[in-house]
C-alpha cells in the first residue's frame, strides 16, 4: 500500500479539523435549541425557579423569578436576593439550599421572600439536587417557588376578623353580666368570680383549653335569668318566701331562652340552664342526674356554692370558706361531682388559690 505523501496527510487532518469544528458547531447548536425549548417550557410553569450552584450563586432562573426578583439574577447570591438577606448563608443551617446540597429534598412551608420592590411575598419553597459531578457530589439545586401571598393575606384577615368577633363577644358578655349585676348589687361580682373559680378547676381538671374557655364564657353569665327576678326579691333581707322562690328558680331557663340564639362556640345556653342541677336528681329545672348533667354545667354549680357561701348576702352574712368546702364535702358524689369536689380542693389547698 502506498504511503500518503505529506500534502495528503495535511489535507486529512484539516478535513478532520474541519469535521470537528462542524460537529462542535453542530452540538453547540443543538444545545441552544434544547436550553431555549426547556427554558420556554420553564418559563409556562407558575412558580419561581432558580438554578444554585454551590457557593449559592444562582446560574439560572425562568422568567416569573427573574420579574418578581428583579432583572438578570445570575451570579448573584440567592439568600441575598431572593430573601433580602444582607449576605449570603454560607454557613447557616438553616439555610434550605445548604440543607438539600447535603442530599435530601427539603420543603419549606410559608416561607418569606422579598421581590425587588422590597415587599414581602410568601412562598412554599422546595429545594432538590439536579445535577453531579463525576464523583456523585451535587453540583446544582434548584429552588422552586409557589406564591402562596394570596392565601396568607386571606389567612391574616380571617385571623384578625376571628380576634374582632372574639373581642366583641366577650365585650357583649361583659354588658350581660353587668345588666344582671347592676339590678342586684348584693351579688355584683358574683359572676365573675364564680367564673374564676370555674376555670381553675377546669384547669385542674386537665380539660382542654378550648372547653376551659368555654366554662369561663358560661360562669360570667350563669345568673344571666336573673334578669326577670324583681330586684326586690333579688336583695330581700330575710328569708324570701315559696313564691319569691320559685320565681328565683326560673332564672336558669330564662338564661337559656336569653342565650339560646347565640351561636356560641360552646354549648353557652344550655350550661347555664344545668347550672342549678345535681348529681343525684334534686336539682332544677329538669331534675338532670348524674351524667345527663354537662360536666361544664356540674363544674360551675360546685364554683357558685364556693363563691355564694363565701360571700355576703342580703339574706345572711359571709359563710365562709370553710363551711363552703364542708358543703361540698359533705356532698361530694350526691349533689356534687366527686372529680370536680376533687379538683377544687387541690386547687384551693395545694395552689392557695385568692379570691379576686
Ligand atoms: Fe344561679
Amino acid at each position: 500500500m502506498r504511503k500518503p505523501s505529506y500534502e495528503e496527510l495535511c489535507r486529512q487532518v484539516k478535513e478532520l479539523e474541519n469535521e470537528r469544528e462542524r460537529l462542535k458547531l453542530k452540538s453547540a447548536a443543538r444545545l441552544r435549541k434544547c436550553r431555549a425549548k426547556y427554558d420556554a417550557m420553564l418559563d409556562t410553569v407558575d412558580a419561581y425557579m432558580c438554578l444554585v450552584d454551590r457557593n449559592l450563586r444562582i446560574i439560572w432562573a425562568n422568567d416569573k423569578a427573574k420579574k418578581i426578583f428583579g432583572g438578570d439574577l445570575v451570579n448573584r447570591h440567592c439568600c441575598v436576593t431572593c430573601h433580602g438577606r444582607k449576605k449570603p448563608c454560607l454557613e447557616s443551617s438553616y439555610c434550605i439550599v445548604r440543607q438539600s446540597f447535603r442530599g435530601e429534598t427539603v420543603r419549606h412551608p410559608g416561607t418569606i421572600a422579598v421581590r425587588k420592590d422590597g415587599r414581602k411575598i410568601y412562598f412554599n419553597v422546595m429545594a432538590k439536587v439536579v445535577s453531579r459531578d463525576a464523583d456523585g457530589k451535587p453540583c446544582n439545586v434548584v429552588k422552586v417557588y409557589n406564591d402562596i401571598t394570596q392565601y396568607k393575606q386571606v389567612e391574616e384577615e380571617l385571623k384578625a376578623s376571628m380576634l374582632l368577633l372574639r373581642d366583641n363577644l366577650s365585650g357583649t358578655i361583659k354588658a350581660m353580666a353587668m345588666t344582671v349585676e347592676t339590678r342586684d348589687p348584693y351579688t355584683a361580682g358574683h359572676q365573675r368570680r364564680t367564673a374564676d373559680i370555674a376555670r381553675g378547676i377546669a384547669q385542674e381538671m386537665g380539660l382542654p383549653r378550648e372547653q376551659v374557655d368555654g366554662i369561663r364564657m358560661a360562669g360570667v353569665i350563669h345568673d344571666l335569668g336573673k334578669i326577670s327576678v324583681p330586684a326586690e326579691i333579688l336583695s330581700k333581707p330575710g328569708r324570701i318566701g315559696a313564691m319569691e322562690f320559685s320565681l328565683i328558680q326560673q332564672h336558669p331557663n330564662t338564661g337559656y331562652d336569653i342565650l339560646k340564639g347565640i351561636d356560641f362556640k360552646w354549648p353557652v345556653a344550655e350550661i347555664v340552664r344545668q347550672h342549678h342541677e345535681r348529681m343525684d336528681g334534686s336539682g332544677y329545672p329538669f331534675g338532670y342526674s348524674g351524667n345527663q348533667i354537662l360536666l361544664e354545667a356540674r363544674v360551675i354549680a360546685v364554683a357558685d356554692v364556693i363563691e355564694a357561701m363565701s360571700s355576703h348576702r342580703p339574706y345572711r352574712p359571709a359563710l365562709g370558706l370553710d363551711k363552703a368546702f364542708a358543703e361540698i364535702k359533705q356532698h361530694r358524689g350526691t349533689l356534687y361531682d366527686e372529680d370536680v369536689v376533687d379538683a377544687v380542693v387541690d386547687l384551693f389547698d395545694k395552689k392557695e388559690y385568692i379570691f379576686h
